[in-house]
């Protein structure tokens, strides 16, 4: 036993109180009200790392403020970069929660808190896992650095501009980057994703007349912008899930035999899988199975419409206004940039006489995919996880997105590696999300383990 495993053992409950008392800062991204709480909890990580005697700095971003920290550089050796997110998805609907999303509460094993899986408890593990190490050992022989960021959930702007700098790149600069913001295929079945899909949101608001009006006196003789909308939005999709834009499967790579397979041979239940969303079903494009179609193809997606009266009972009108969220998600040889333009052509060329509109788009980001038999890292995260799980990783590949994933591999000509913790049951963006504390104990042990494994290898 690694002397760092023993306080790893020890320090159970100190690792539990240290996500406790982050969860209960509602860093919520989106919304401008909690600005004071974002700075917070940038502030707490700064905290944690200058404890572990980590050079630390707090850098002020347009938006909200990312978070770096490193190790003593160790020339000749690797550098490891690992990252994570502070902010988190906004937690309504609010009445839906058993437990207040931010006062973490434990029930079945499980932490139930706003962020617990994505991406506070998650990120900790790592954290965690080098002050295990620090404590018992002192140093590390190579150096690792952190960037945590705030912005993941509305797009990852700042850490993106960051990243393009010269200090940015300087100071990012590594070997290896090591995420856990994704999920395990199965409880307890450890799993490496080298892949993600990308995704560009946008936002379409359509005014016809200038005022609500009387469906009697006009209906009939002006075009109703919710009808429009339907048009437009109801078009950019068929019946079974293809999109379509012109253009917009352009650049998509054919699925290889090999993937194919591979994912095939994964034990996966779809029948539970669908039963948990209370679904006897699933829908989607003709000649691709379920995990095909959520991990390796482009979709369409409404997040949110709005338009005319929500209340109770009726109201003859109509509305002047109609608007939409929506996101396309994207596969990695799909550049965001040209789907933009065909998207906005497409809406251009689509909307009617006597509607005006407006397309925002909100964000975008490119899909990942990592070239698992290149990268020196993969068998010592293999090993690190078969020894904490007894069981071999499956590869996989997911559906979402972390946007700054692509470009981190890009700029910085580093292995992206993704090793989840969380579970599909976890809700994330969802009421009552929650992390396991086991999954948390053992990202932790094997997050040393893997740090262990590099130290003796490389
Ligand atoms: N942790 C998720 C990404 C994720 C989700 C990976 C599910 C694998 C499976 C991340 O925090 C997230 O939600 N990303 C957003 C990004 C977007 C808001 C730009 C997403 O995918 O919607
Ligand atoms: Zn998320």
């Amino acid at each position: 036993m690694h002397k760092f495993e023993n306080y790893i053992r020890d320090n159970k409950l100190s690792f539990e109180t240290g996500l406790f008392e982050v969860l209960r800062i509602p860093s919520i991204s989106a919304d401008t009200s909690h600005i004071s709480d974002m700075i917070r909890c940038a502030g707490w990580f700064v905290d944690r790392f200058e404890r572990l005697g980590m050079r630390t700095e707090l850098i002020q971003t347009q938006r909200h403020p990312l978070v770096y920290a490193e190790t003593s550089a160790v020339p000749g050796n690797p550098v490891i970069l690992i990252y994570g997110h502070y902010d988190v998805q906004p937690p309504d609907p609010i009445e839906l929660w058993l437990s207040s999303p931010f006062e973490p509460t434990i029930r079945n094993g499980n932490v139930y808190a706003r962020g617990a899986t994505d991406d506070k408890g998650q990120f900790l593990t790592h954290l965690f896992a080098i002050e295990s190490i620090l404590k018992t050992s002192g140093s590390l022989p190579y150096q690792v650095k952190f960037i945590v960021e705030g912005e993941e959930e509305v797009g990852s702007e700042s850490l993106d501009e960051f990243l393009h700098s010269e200090t940015g790149k300087q100071k990012l600069a590594c070997d290896c980057i090591l995420i856990s913001d994704t999920g395990m295929f199965a409880p307890d079945q450890p799993t490496i994703t080298y892949g993600l899909r990308g995704i560009i949101a946008f936002e379409l608001v359509l005014t016809g007349p200038n005022r609500d009006l009387h469906s009697g006196t006009f209906g009939g003789s002006v075009f109703n912008p919710a009808i429009a909308l339907s048009k437009i939005l109801g078009g950019m999709i068929d019946g079974n899930g293809k999109v379509q834009i012109p253009h917009f499967y352009d650049d998509v790579l054919p699925l290889t035999e090999n993937e194919r397979e591979q994912f095939a041979s994964l034990s996966f239940d779809e029948s539970e899988f669908f039963n948990a969303i209370g679904l006897n079903e699933g829908f989607g494009e003709n000649g691709f199975s379920t995990n095909e179609r959520r991990w390796v193809r482009p979709t369409f997606d409404i997040n949110g419409i709005t338009s005319g009266y929500q209340g109770d009972g009726s109201k003859t009108i109509i509305p002047s206004k109609a608007s939409a969220k929506f996101t396309f998600r994207l596969v990695p040889n799909q550049s965001p940039e040209r789907i933009i333009d065909n998207v906005k052509k497409y809406i251009n060329s689509v909307v009617p006489a006597g509607i005006k509109y407006e397309l925002v788009v909100q964000h975008g980001a490119a899909g990942m995919r990592l070239d698992l038999d290149k990268s020196r890292f993969v068998k010592h995260i293999s090993n690190a996880l078969e020894n904490t799980f007894n069981r071999k990783p499956v590869f996989i590949r997911e559906g979402g997105s972390i946007p700054i994933a692509a470009n981190f591999n890009l700029v910085l000509g580093a292995d992206v590696l993704l090793i989840g913790w969380g579970q599909d049951d976890d809700a994330l963006h969802s009421p009552n999300e929650k992390f396991s504390l086991t999954s948390f104990h053992n990202g932790i042990l094997a997050s040393a383990r893997f740090m262990n494994n590099i130290a003796n290898n490389l």
